[in-house]
């Protein structure tokens, strides 16, 4: 079976990311349509070794479409994902816009790709935020072997994970810091090079932002309803690659080692922890990669069940593009896609 897929915010981060990883994982496509707003009408981008012609959003005909990679932001994905579901295609969306709707399936497959089988009722599946991912990816092994009660996260996320425009502005503004030219702000209210931010998305009334409250009912939807998370969510100046300092509370006693051993076997995850210099992972070595690294596993002493531990990932891969892919890869496993002969 082949299938036509279309990619929706193509000419962004995720979108060009999501093309290279359909090329690389030789996705089985009987055509792939690349779209985005009418400003990038017939601009080019690559999908492996090919190049196809950006066509508008706006004037596209989905009828025949399989699966749609949505990735255009949360207002596109509102007004677009029912339309393109109605035309028939599955929908996997990038957004926030669908992540928390009962009726929409929130999906990382190394987690929970079973509740694929419960039906797809809107024809839209979300993709989870990309700090998310990393963390339940981690944190289902775990949380299968000692029940996890609470987290504690601080992130470190890279520009990207903001746009093409955030990393932009940071390679603008570290140049500009070197040849002493003004430093411009745009997407970041403060200067993000040579500088961190305790800010990712929109602060809500209860103190926290946006993205840190995604992080608790994400992982709630994900992973288990009980579990308690509370979250710092930092900008730090790096292109590529969220980390996450996180801090886990269990019901029942877990080791370092036991954890570390079974980390090791868990899908989509690898252990770099050797207690000595360099013996852990960095964004700047996650990056282009797609497993989700932890490293620094260790007892937390202060409380009765607690460990540390250090995750990260590539957000453009397995935080946003390679999780759509694998979603869709699931379906089709699941043999719950249309396709062609
Ligand atoms: N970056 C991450 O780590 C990450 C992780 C998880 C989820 N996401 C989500 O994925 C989505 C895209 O993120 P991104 O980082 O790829 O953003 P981006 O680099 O800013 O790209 C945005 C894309 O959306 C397109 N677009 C914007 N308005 C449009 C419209 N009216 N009609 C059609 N296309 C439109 C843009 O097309 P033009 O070039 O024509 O403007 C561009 O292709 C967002 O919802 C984001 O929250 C991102």
């Amino acid at each position: 079976m082949s299938y036509k897929v279309a990619v929706v915010g193509a000419t962004g981060n995720v979108g060009r990311e999501m093309l290279s990883i359909l090329a690389e994982r030789q996705f089985p496509v009987s055509e792939v349509v690349a779209l985005a707003s009418t400003r990038s009408t017939g601009t080019d981008v690559s999908f492996g070794d090919a190049i196809l012609k950006v066509k508008a959003l706006d004037y596209f005909d989905f009828s025949g479409v399989d699966i749609c990679l949505m990735s255009a932001g949360s207002a596109v994905s509102k007004e677009w994902s029912p339309k393109i579901a109605a035309a028939g295609a599955i929908v996997i969306d990038n957004s926030s816009q669908w992540r928390m709707d009962r009726e929409v399936p929130l999906i990382v497959p190394e987690v929970n790709a079973d509740v694929l089988n419960s039906g797809i009722k809107k024809g839209i599946i979300a993709n989870p935020n990309c700090s998310t991912v990393q963390l339940v990816v981690a944190l289902k092994p775990l949380h299968d072997a000692a029940t996890i009660k609470r987290v504690v996260v601080s992130t470190y996320q890279s520009v990207s994970g903001a746009g093409k425009a955030a990393m932009d502005e940071l390679f603008r503004q570290t140049r500009a810091v070197f040849v002493a030219d003004p430093i411009e702000k745009d997407k970041f209210t403060k200067q993000i090079a040579f500088n961190v931010i305790p800010h990712c998305d929109v602060f809500l009334d209860s103190g926290y932002t946006k993205e840190e409250w995604k992080l608790l009912v994400e992982t709630q939807k994900i992973l288990d309803p009980d579990i308690q998370v509370v979250a710092t969510c930092v900008r730090v100046p790096v292109f590529i690659g969220h980390s996450e300092s996180v801090t886990v509370e269990f019901e029942k006693p877990l080791t370092a080692e036991r954890a570390r051993a079974i980390l090791r076997a868990a899908p989509g995850v690898l252990v770099i922890d050797k207690r000595e210099d360099g013996g852990y992972i960095t964004p700047l070595e996650a990056a282009g990669e797609d497993a989700t690294y932890v490293s620094r596993i260790r007892k937390d002493p202060t409380v009765e069940n607690g460990l540390s531990l250090w995750i990260v990932s590539d957000n453009l891969r397995k935080g946003a593009a390679l999780n759509a892919i694998q979603i869709a890869e699931s379906l089709i496993n699941r043999k719950l896609l249309k396709g062609m002969r």
